[in-house]
């Protein structure tokens, strides 16, 4: 096909506005796959993402389609993550195309999501074509979303695109726009040595890893030895194909083409979205602008509920690595929890999985005297304070649209989080606020208290900034007078008292009396801040029985054994699992 034939193109859209449903119609309108096929073949392939319901990996489809001048064009259709933990490879994806479709509910209009994939999308310099979806409904306002979209973004809508994916109404629309405004790729040397791009990867339990790959310049072919680049390693290929979706292979890829290698990588973790690919006796001189090698930022524990799943938890960490560049895992055994795992995330995603999942923490810089740096992953591992010359911890900057009534809220809420506010303007009704937060205010409970201080109708983004000083300190918990490592945290100063005070608070509730008076102390170095005490008092479960019931009050007995075998010691205090999941788990 001739690159003036080619459009490769991307769908940006919030969560929900139906990207997977347009997508689905797109195929099917242009015959690649049958009705039957598509529960099987959805664009989010994954069964974790079909759980979870948000897609992870981007992935690709090559379209036919025969225009109403009766040209067949090829429409690469590349799918890009859409949550916010991913902007770095949605940022990727986009930069493997041409143009982009937004995609907007016009019942719902621009949310914050929208504008922080427009606004990568324009830094790659794409062209956009407005699409208002959902124009079925009867909430449905297109003209007030066209200006909307005009007025926050500076998107010329008068052109957008109107239809329903539900129904099926303006499809065609859709795909004469993509054909008619949206650019061919860029004509490439195809005699030049090999560059291209690594779109993305993922594993296949046949294949093994699967790279998606954008050609700039030569051709990629079966049997080439291929360099990448920002990793130094170096693979003979095996496999070169398009998606249709299915995968079908073909001889070589060009300039301006899309499509998938397999290449006896053994990791997804070898592979790093962003890099360039080139022949490895061939080679390009420069490589790609924009390379940036993934780093988790945010840590957090995950120990099974039961000791008996930890190598089940095992087995299904390793399947994550497999699939996940960003994910890392490490073993990490805890006096509290037993047996588990230390794992380190992009941002904020959250594993919903039967485990315990300590609070998450974030990456921390720890400048010590002697003039190194170390990071941080786990506040147990702490060095001693008199080490310590300072310490940096990540900042993220936030994007909040909200309607204006919950404005004052949110505003609170930012500032207790220790949010310095950059930005203020309004989209029509709404606010459109920004601040920056350093990352551990956020990780925590910030995007729950956002959602229900405005009855779910702000939208949130947000974006890695860079790492900044911080009056940090570590805070431990002293149960009898005994510190329990597992519960110690890293905070602001300001912020330590009440966040000690919680934390005694809890625990007072949640460990049972003993024999003897215990003191619940949150203390900063020798310097206690908050205190409970638990008063001496038998428990005495089986008070209430008078006597009377034998049976029950022998039932009781087993029950109160069973708990026990469940408690760990600290010193003579026996504190139940139940006390550190809830604890660990608290803001
Ligand atoms: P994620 O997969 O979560 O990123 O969402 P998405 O943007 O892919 O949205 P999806 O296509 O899953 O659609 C979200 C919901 O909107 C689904 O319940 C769809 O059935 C519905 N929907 C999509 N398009 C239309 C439409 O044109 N009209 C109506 N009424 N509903 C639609």
């Amino acid at each position: 096909t001739p690159l003036s034939h080619i459009r490769n193109f991307s769908i940006v859209a919030h969560i929900d506005h139906g990207k997977s449903t347009l997508a689905d119609r797109l195929i099917q309108s242009t015959g690649g796959l049958e009705l039957r096929d598509m529960k099987e073949q959805v664009l989010d392939s994954m069964d974790i993402e079909r759980e979870r319901g948000i897609t992870i990996k981007a992935q690709t489809v090559r379209l036919h389609y025969t225009a109403k001048n009766g040209e067949t064009y090829v429409l690469n259709l590349i799918d890009t993550p859409g949550h916010v933990d991913f902007a770095y490879e949605v940022s990727r994806s986009l930069s493997a195309c041409e143009g982009a479709l937004l995609v907007v509910d016009a019942a719902q209009g621009v949310e914050a999501q929208t504008l922080a994939n427009v606004y990568l999308a324009l830094d790659n310099d794409l062209e956009i074509v407005p699409v208002l979806n959902k124009i079925d409904l009867p909430a449905a306002e297109p003209d007030k979303v066209k200006e909307q979209i005009e007025e926050v973004i500076g998107l010329d809508a008068s052109e957008a695109v109107m239809i329903s994916a539900k129904s099926g109404l303006g499809i065609e629309d859709v795909l004469e726009a993509i054909v008619h405004r949206l650019p061919p790729p860029k004509e490439g040397d195809r005699a030049a040595p090999l560059k291209a791009m690594l779109v993305d990867s993922w594993y296949d339990s046949y294949l093994g890893v699967v790279v998606l790959v954008r050609v700039i310049d030569g051709e990629l072919k079966k049997g080439q030895v291929i360099r990448m680049m920002g990793t130094d390693a170096k693979y003979p290929v095996d496999r070169v194909g398009v998606f249709t979706p299915k995968m079908v292979q073909v001889d070589a890829l060009g300039p301006g083409e899309l499509g998938f290698i397999t290449a006896s990588i053994k990791e997804v973790a070898d592979t790093r979205v962003g890099d360039t690919i080139t022949e490895d006796k061939r080679r390009t001189t420069t490589m790609l602008p924009g390379f940036k090698p993934a780093q988790p930022v945010v840590f957090c524990g995950l120990f099974p509920v039961d000791a008996a799943d930890f190598d089940d938890l095992r087995a299904a960490m390793g399947r994550l690595r497999l699939n996940d560049a960003s994910f890392s895992f490490e073993m990490e055994s805890s006096a509290a929890l037993g047996f588990g795992f230390r794992c380190g995330f992009l941002g904020l995603l959250h594993l919903e999985l039967d485990l315990i999942a300590t609070a998450p923490s974030v990456v921390y810089k720890i400048h010590l005297t002697d003039g190194s740096i170390q990071e941080l992953h786990n506040p147990a591992d702490m060095p001693d304070v008199v080490k310590i010359d300072h310490i940096e911890e990540p900042w993220i900057k936030a994007t909040i649209l909200t309607p204006d009534e919950y404005l004052g809220n949110i505003l609170t809420l930012c500032q207790e989080r220790r949010g310095i506010q950059v930005d203020l303007s309004y989209v029509g009704k709404r606010a459109l606020v920004a601040y920056e937060l350093p990352l551990n205010e956020a990780i925590f409970d910030f995007y729950d208290r956002l959602k229900s201080i405005s009855k779910g109708y702000a939208s949130f983004d947000y974006q890695m900034t860079e790492y900044r000083e911080g009056d940090l300190v570590k805070m431990g918990i002293l149960v009898n007078a005994e510190p329990v490592d597992a519960l110690s945290m890293l905070v602001h100063r300001n912020q330590a008292e009440r966040r000690g005070r919680a934390m005694c608070e809890k625990l007072k509730e949640l460990i049972p009396n003993h024999l003897f008076k215990i003191p619940i102390q949150a203390a900063i170095g020798g310097k206690v801040i908050a205190r409970e005490t638990i008063s001496a008092l038998r428990k005495d479960v089986t008070a209430k029985c008078y006597g009377g019931d034998a049976s029950r009050k022998r039932k009781l007995l087993d029950k109160q054994k069973e708990g026990k075998k469940r408690m760990r010691q600290f010193g003579k205090v026996d504190i139940p699992q139940e006390a550190f999941i809830a604890a660990l788990k608290m803001d």
